[in-house]
């Protein structure tokens, strides 16, 4: 047996409303960003829809005697917008709000923990339609959404993640175009909608702390592609971390504007780059007096979604991206293994900004089947899944204060453009019939649970 990991380590498994609820027009749901752009041909797998997804809405017992089962601490799951304030703002959707009551009942009845996400991309077409993140009462939209579901569930939910990923939603959704929405707004304007997106999350942290009538735990969560240094030497360590974070000095390389400064600073050190402030000078957003306040507002923890890493050297121009070694396996997304990712972007990210780390995503896509026997196995995700955690366990060995881990996903789900076709899930979902078979990862992931790691 290895060294476990602390005692009041967490672990999970995560969803997201869009992807596993189904249930898209009953009891008074509304459309979202996602159900309008499923309707456009030729933008997901085989013009497939979430109309359907899992059907969590209506199988949630049957999830949740699963989580039981499994023995699993935690669920981290989000709140579809569009279901509890169907416009957006104003009236609120009593039915669409028991279901999460619902939910989050059954959760707590089964000894699992919930940890609610308010924003996993899924906009309500509503709000789409009145402008969206470019227009600044979005913040305030957004904050008055998250003190009716604190309201309700602040009294039973104590981790909240106000927004999931937001370097995915506005780069992928709003500037290249190729997720919903799929709009291509200009680079100022992609600022323009990250300071609203950031006062909102600000904004939201204050509405959840007022409203849920006890202390609870709030912060957002980061889609981390760290840079891994490429080998023992300081040089690329340094380099790996300046590509971690650093952003371009000019705003045509997308890729790059994933580097976290921009997007994080604000929120855990209430400033921006100072390098960035002057290189896009010309290009940023109007600041109102409190602004900085507002997105400073202290978070409990820092998110973390991390799946691979950009290997990094240190050259005379700077660091460089260089390509994974042949040998490295790519998971059905195309996504290089890479289980480094999971020492060095905890790390580096709780050496800068200081807060305990949550992993609130992790796990590998294939194209997990039943075999003759019945069952699932997924060898391949369970070897996947254990060296990232014996990485983890390296980090905190190191000092690094992570406090959880949620595999993504629980279940087979809705993979946004990939539709069905790329299964993530350590409980297998039949799409004809909704059955669901725990795979062999689903067992592992129990012992790994009841050993706190020690199998590792
Ligand atoms: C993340 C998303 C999550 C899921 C995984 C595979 O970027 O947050 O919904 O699609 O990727």
């Amino acid at each position: 047996m290895h060294k476990a990991f602390p005692s009041n380590f967490i672990w999970g498994a995560a969803t997201s409303a869009h992807q596993v609820e189904g249930a898209a027009a009953e009891d008074g749901r509304a459309p979202s960003i996602w159900n309008v752009y499923e309707r456009e041909p030729g933008r997901i797998f085989r013009n497939q829809d979430a109309d359907g997804a899992v059907d969590q809405y209506h199988r949630f017992p049957e999830d949740v005697a699963l989580m039981r089962a499994m023995g699993l601490p935690s669920y981290r799951f989000s709140v579809s917008w569009s279901r509890v304030m169907p416009d957006g703002t104003g009236a609120v959707n009593e039915k669409g709000l028991a279901y999460y009551e619902r939910l989050t009942d059954a959760l707590l009845a089964a000894g699992v923990t919930p940890c609610l996400t308010l924003f996993h991309w899924d906009l309500p077409e509503a709000l789409q339609q009145r402008g969206h993140w470019l227009n600044r009462d979005s913040a305030r939209w957004f904050a008055d959404y998250a003190a009716v579901v604190a309201g309700r569930l602040g009294d039973r939910v104590k981790r909240w993640i106000t927004v999931n990923e937001p370097t995915i939603h506005l780069l992928y959704g709003y500037r290249e175009g190729c997720m919903a929405p799929g709009m291509k707004v200009s680079f100022p304007e992609t600022l323009r909608q990250l300071h609203h997106l950031q006062l909102a999350h600000g904004l939201a942290v204050r509405a959840i702390r007022s409203a849920a009538g006890q202390p609870v735990e709030v912060g957002w969560t980061h889609a981390c592609a760290p840079g891994v240094p490429a080998t023992d030497f300081s040089e690329d360590r340094e380099a790996a971390r300046a590509a971690t974070f650093d952003m371009p000095a000019a705003p045509d390389d997308t890729e790059a504007l994933h580097a976290s400064a921009w997007w994080n600073d604000p929120v855990y050190m209430g400033r921006y780059p100072e390098k960035t402030l002057k290189d896009w000078a010309a290009w940023l957003p109007p600041m109102e007096a409190g602004d900085r306040e507002i997105i400073a507002e202290p978070v409990d923890f820092c998110g973390l979604n991390i799946y691979h890493s950009h290997l990094i050297r240190a050259t005379a121009s700077g660091p460089e991206r260089t390509a994974w070694p042949w040998s490295r396996p790519v998971t059905t997304m195309g996504w290089p293994v890479t289980p480094e990712a999971y020492y060095w972007g905890p790390r580096f990210f709780y050496e800068r900004y200081g807060k305990p780390i949550w992993i609130f995503e992790n796990g590998m896509a294939a194209t997990d089947g039943v075999s003759l026997d019945g069952r699932v196995h997924d060898p391949v995700r369970i070897d996947y899944l254990r060296r990232y955690l014996r990485e983890l366990r390296r980090a905190i060995g190191d000092g690094v204060d992570v406090r959880g881990n949620y595999v993504w996903s629980l279940l087979d789900v809705f993979e946004w453009n990939g539709g069905f076709k790329d299964r993530f899930g350590l409980v297998h979902v039949d799409l004809d019939t909704q059955r669901r078979i725990p795979k062999d990862s689903a067992e592992w992931y129990k012992g790994v649970i009841e050993s706190n790691g020690g199998c590792l």
